[in-house]
């Protein structure tokens, strides 16, 4: 057989190292092992009813044909009006792109606005997919250490400054973030909007986390910031707060130039999001509420109960204020712990070093409190913690 030759982009990059926590833990559970998976970054819960009738009601509808290339109209209006409760009141509809996850709004602005040389600026621990993502779009990624900060921006800026270069064309901000949880602060934000602004950089700020947060305070967004309205693009998605994770939707905001030029990567690559899946969408921000408060207050009590039970074996955990993941310090070698993890405790979690942080393991605490007490049963009768 010829030896077949493969472009450059997929040799620079690897594959998701979660995917190959996941496939350890398929391999174990289809040999009967009972495996405590707390490596996925997807809600334990079903998608709230009324969104599945929505699908259900536009499916018997007959909507099923493609859609305009960015998204029906009724819910780009319902994501411009949630863009406006959050401050970002300079997003009309026709600044919205809906897409099959937020995944691929990341990809397809990515593909826009980086081109071979440009430099990206990730906060270290980033969630792995930037890099990548970056990367396949010939941009060189520029690391910033947020971790001996304790994941903080703030102390992070001076580095930032040390970063950024004539070539930084974009900047990822992921607040609450994934894996550590963390909300960056009004001021962080402005030293970032400062240094955008200087270097006329533009920020991504992926805020996908941004209704799952254990504090009272409104979420501070970049894009409110004075100077950044026409620099920031705000990628969000439905699969974490509504538990939509495979019906693959998210959107972006974006300045009109953007989502013109980036329009043509997204309707030759996708068309459009799925027809069906967007009319459930619309269900999903004006009508989902309650069952959104459930899942957020049920994750908190997970929070806690994890927070208190790793201060009982002295483990100093930095505690998460969004999303539902914890970075727990675990041996310098976090690879070799996460495996022992599976392979002695069968506990499933991804390595710190596949967010660029290594000494740490991301927990996701998606999943009942009897198992995460499992395992950390289990963490504790090997050693591990
Ligand atoms: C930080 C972050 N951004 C974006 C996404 C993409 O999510 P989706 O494509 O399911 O909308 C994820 C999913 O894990 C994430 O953790």
């Amino acid at each position: 057989m010829t030896e077949r030759s493969f472009a450059d982009r997929v040799g620079r990059v690897s594959p998701s190292a979660t995917l190959a926590i996941s496939n350890k833990a398929a391999t174990l559970e289809a040999d009967g092992v009972d495996v405590v998976d707390l490596s996925v970054g997807e809600p334990d819960f079903d998608t709230p009813e009324a969104i599945k009738d929505a699908a259900n009601e536009a499916l018997a509808a007959g909507e099923t044909g493609y859609t305009p290339s960015n998204g029906i109209p009724p819910l780009r209006e319902a994501i411009a009006e949630k863009f406006a409760a959050d401050g970002l009141d300079f997003y009309g509809p026709e600044n919205v792109v809906v897409t099959p996850g937020g995944k691929q709004a990341l990809f397809e602005l990515f593909q826009t606005l980086v081109d071979t040389g440009d430099e990206v600026v990730l906060f270290d621990p980033a969630w792995v997919s930037y890099e990548a993502m970056v990367k396949l779009a010939d941009g060189t990624p520029v690391h910033v250490d947020t971790a001996r900060h304790d994941f903080a921006l703030e102390p992070a800026l001076d580095d930032l400054a040390e970063a950024v270069t004539d070539q930084t064309k974009l900047l990822v901000l992921n607040s609450p973030g994934n894996p550590h949880g963390c909300i960056y602060s009004e001021k962080a934000l402005e030293g970032v909007r400062d240094l955008a602004v200087d270097y006329d950089i533009t920020v991504i700020s992926d805020e996908i986390y941004d209704q799952i947060t254990y504090t009272d305070e409104a979420l501070p967004r970049i894009g409110t910031l004075d100077g950044m309205a026409d620099r920031t693009l705000t990628v969000n998605g439905f699969s974490k707060a509504y538990a939509m994770t495979g019906w693959r939707l998210g959107y972006y905001g974006a300045p009109e130039s953007i989502v013109e030029q980036a329009g043509k990567i997204h309707s030759h690559s996708v068309s459009c999001a799925t027809s069906f899946v967007q009319h459930a969408g619309v269900t999903a921000l004006r009508e989902v509420d309650e069952e959104v408060e459930e899942m957020v207050d049920a994750f908190a009590e997970r929070r806690e109960f994890l927070l208190s039970a790793f201060a009982d074996h002295g483990v100093d955990v930095v505690e998460p204020q969004g999303a539902f993941y914890m970075m727990v310090p675990v041996s310098e070698d976090d690879q070799q712990w996460c495996d022992d993890a599976i392979s002695d405790a069968h506990v499933a979690t991804v390595p710190g070093s596949a967010f660029g942080t290594p000494g740490y393991a991301r927990l996701s605490y998606a999943n009942s409190k009897e198992r995460l007490g499992e395992a950390l049963d289990r963490l504790d009768e090997y050693g591990l913690i």
